[in-house]
Formats: structure tokens, C-alpha cells, sequence
């Protein structure tokens, strides 16, 4: 499925690794634009040919230092280079890598720093992009920067202050009476009469969300951590990570795998529980308070339960209030998140108390602030 028309004559090649685009499902070789695959529907996947060749990392800042293990030199415009904090909570054997510092507030800079710059490879007049709201931000502020028109679809429920951030960004908003898989199918819908490029959780943002795990492996000055704690949504980042994680070994980068350890809502938790019963991933309506996280099917779910079982990982559901626990435990720590964005710490503190994991290392990911909306709502 592709949103067909728009000139593919490059306004610029950029420098990358060779790569095709293969689906996930059939192992069709697909060719840009497209967002899915031609014959099946299902989600691609990015295959970089190395000719032998090892991916060097630049020197300098940010996530361009990764050019070689992307499919295209991002567009980049300051993100990556996140923090990495240590506990201070003394028994707590963790660091924190936190993603707010990205120039949005969340890792989703990274994705969209690699998406734009493929749509203005591809000279992409308009970008589409589905989301519960931190990914519209974003995307919207890297087309705004890029010169390219930007329309997002959002999910009923997002959050308000996102929402006027989009709008704030120029973007064009389309308000979906629905959740992100009813925004996803509208998304696909207007690219393909509009002839837009679509941007969101597809295989071009899963390159650049797999810089977390680079950058990760490369700030830690010991041996990589046993466990790593991603909050969920779509999966991409938890199955961007997996593939970075893999690449870096492939080239003797790591010597081991981390656990990866999915979190989920309670109240929206579709991995967890396809992970749980040994089944293929089922649609749940999100009825969770963490707008962020609220996918009731994620994308790269068959993805990520591979990622689980592969890295002897887990899948784990927290209820609303020990997200909001966790939030506000960060929030001692000096780390501010949003619900959402403080999912994975809650993840990590329901698997130490359940599985004395403190005293193994451990990183959570901190994935989005939206500047201080929690701190007005508990005011
Ligand atoms: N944390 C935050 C703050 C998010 O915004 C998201 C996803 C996730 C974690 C989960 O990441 O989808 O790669 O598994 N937000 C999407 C959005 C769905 O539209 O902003 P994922």
C-alpha cells in the first residue's frame, strides 16, 4: 500500500547504507513510498545490505552520528544526546535514560528526524501522521522546519495541550471521534487520496527510535544492563530498540542481549496479554489514563513478543495508580514525566518487588514530559 504520485526523482541522495524494504508478513520486497506491503498490508521492515562493510559512528552530536545505520541522514534538528541519570534511591540499581530532553519532549525526535528527511528525499509535498499526540508534535514540528505541509490525525482522548502545541506548529488537525487505530485507518486513507507521505509507526521511524539504543550502549560505562524497561504504545520504540541492540551486536558492539521487559497499562495492555497467553495480538479498547500509551493494537506487536522471547525478556501490565506512583517517584528522583513517559519506571518497581530485581542493573527509558501537564493537574 503506498500513497502513489509524488515524485520520487531525490531532491537529495543521501549518504546511507544500501537497504530494501521487505514486509514483515510475505517478505515482499517493497519500493518507496510505500507504508505497507503491496500484497499483504502488513508492516515493513528496513533490510540494510552492509556488503561486508562494518557501519562506522561519526564523531560530533545527536543522532546523525548514526548515519550509517539509517536509511537516510536525518534531518536533524538537535535531537538524541538524552541524558542518562542514576537512581537516588540507593537500593535501586538503575539508571534512567531520559528521552524529555529531546527538542518535543519525547523520543519520537528521533523517528520523525529520519521520516522528514525522507519525505523531502522522495519531494514529498505534505506529510500524514496518526497519533494519541506526542508523535503529531512531533512530526508537525519537523515538517513545519523542513517546509513541508503537515496534517495530523489525532485520537480521541489526547491530550488538550498537546493538541494546541500541534496546532501551534501549523499543522493541520483532524480530530478523530475514536481511538488511534480509528485516527491510523483515516491517516492511511487521506495519504493515499491526498498523496501524502505517511509518517508515524511505520518502518523508517522504527530506524530512528533504535538510536536509543545506540546512544544507551554507548553512554554506559560498564557491561550492558540485564534488563531494560520500555513503556508501550505501538511497539516501535520497543522493537526499534531490539533491532539497534541486535545491529550493535551483529557488529561486536555488545557482547550480550539486555531483557527486554515491554510495560503496558493494565487498562490498555494488548502485548501483555498476547504475551501472557501465548496468542497473536488482539484489539482492546484503551481505557487508560495515560492518553500517551493508549493503542489498543500495536503496530509492531509480532515484533516486539519476537523481541520478548529472543532476549529471555517480559511482558508486564501496571495499574493507573502505580503509574501515577511511579510518576511522582521520578519526580522525587528530579525526573519529570508524564503518565505515559513514566510507565516503564513503574514496570521496573513492580518487577523488583515481585522478582527482587533491584539488584540487578537495570535502565528504564523516560519517554515524554508534556511540560508540565501533570504538575497542573495535581495542583
Ligand atoms: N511514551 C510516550 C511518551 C509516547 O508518546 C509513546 C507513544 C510511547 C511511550 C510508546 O511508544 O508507540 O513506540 O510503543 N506515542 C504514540 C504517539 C502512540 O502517537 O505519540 P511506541
Amino acid at each position: 500500500m503506498s500513497a502513489k504520485g509524488f515524485s520520487l526523482n531525490m531532491r537529495t541522495i543521501s549518504d546511507h547504507m544500501d537497504y530494501i524494504l521487505v514486509c514483515t508478513k510475505c517478505g515482499r520486497e517493497n519500493a518507496d513510498p510505500a507504508f505497507r506491503c503491496s500484497r499483504c498490508a502488513s508492516i515493513l521492515e528496513v533490510e540494510f545490505n552492509y556488503k561486508g562493510k562494518k557501519p562506522k559512528i561519526k564523531a560530533g552530536r545527536g543522532i546523525k552520528r548514526y548515519s550509517d545505520f539509517l536509511p537516510a541522514a536525518p534531518f536533524s534538528l538537535g535531537e538524541g544526546n538524552t541524558g542518562i541519570k542514576k537512581s537516588t534511591i540507593k537500593e535501586n540499581n538503575i539508571l534512567f535514560k531520559v528521552e524529555t530532553g529531546n527538542p518535543t519532549g519525547t523520543f519520537k525526535d528521533r523517528g520523525s528526524a529520519v521520516e522528514i528527511a525522507k519525505a523531502f528525499e522522495l519531494d514529498a509535498e505534505s506529510v500524514v501522521c496518526a497519533s494519541t499526540g506526542n508523535m503529531g508534535l512531533s512530526v508537525a514540528h519537523y515538517a513545519r522546519k523542513a517546509g513541508i505541509k503537515c496534517t495530523i490525525f489525532i485520537s480521541g482522548g489526547a491530550n488538550k495541550n498537546k493538541i494546541k502545541k500541534i496546532m501551534n506548529e501549523k499543522a493541520s488537525v483532524k480530530k478523530v471521534k475514536g481511538d488511534f487505530n480509528t485516527a491510523l485507518r483515516l491517516a492511511e486513507r487521506f495519504a493515499v487520496k491526498n498523496n501524502a507521505f505517511v509518517c508515524g509507526d511505520y518502518h523508517y521511524r522504527k530506524e530512528g527510535q533504535k538510536t536509543v539504543a545506540f546512544e544507551l550502549i554507548e553512554q554506559l560505562t560498564k557491561h550492558e544492563p540485564d534488563r531494560i524497561f520500555i513503556p508501550v504504545g505501538n511497539a516501535t520504540l520497543f522493537s526499534g530498540m531490539y533491532k539497534g541492540l541486535n545491529e550493535f551486536k551483529m557488529f561486536g558492539m555488545i557482547k550480550r542481549m539486555p531483557a527486554l521487559i515491554a510495560v503496558q497499562s493494565e487498562r490498555c495492555g494488548p502485548l501483555v496479554s498476547a504475551y501472557a497467553d501465548k496468542k497473536h495480538i488482539t484489539y482492546v479498547r484503551p481505557k487508560t489514563e495515560a492518553d500517551a500509551i493508549a493503542v489498543g493494537y500495536p503496530t509492531f506487536g509480532n515484533e516486539a513478543l519476537e523481541a520478548i522471547r529472543k532476549t529471555k525478556g517480559d511482558a508486564i501490565a501496571v495499574s493507573e495508580a502505580e503509574i501515577k506512583d511511579a510518576v511522582v517517584e521520578l519526580e522525587e528522583q528530579g525526573i519529570y514525566a508524564e503518565l505515559g513517559g513514566g510507565t516503564g519506571y513503574a514496570g521496573f518497581l513492580k518487577y523488583a518487588a515481585e522478582n527482587g530485581g533491584k539488584k540487578s542493573s537495570s535502565v528504564v527509558v523516560v519517554t515524554g514530559n508534556n511540560e508540565g501537564i501533570f504538575k497542573e493537574k495535581q495542583a
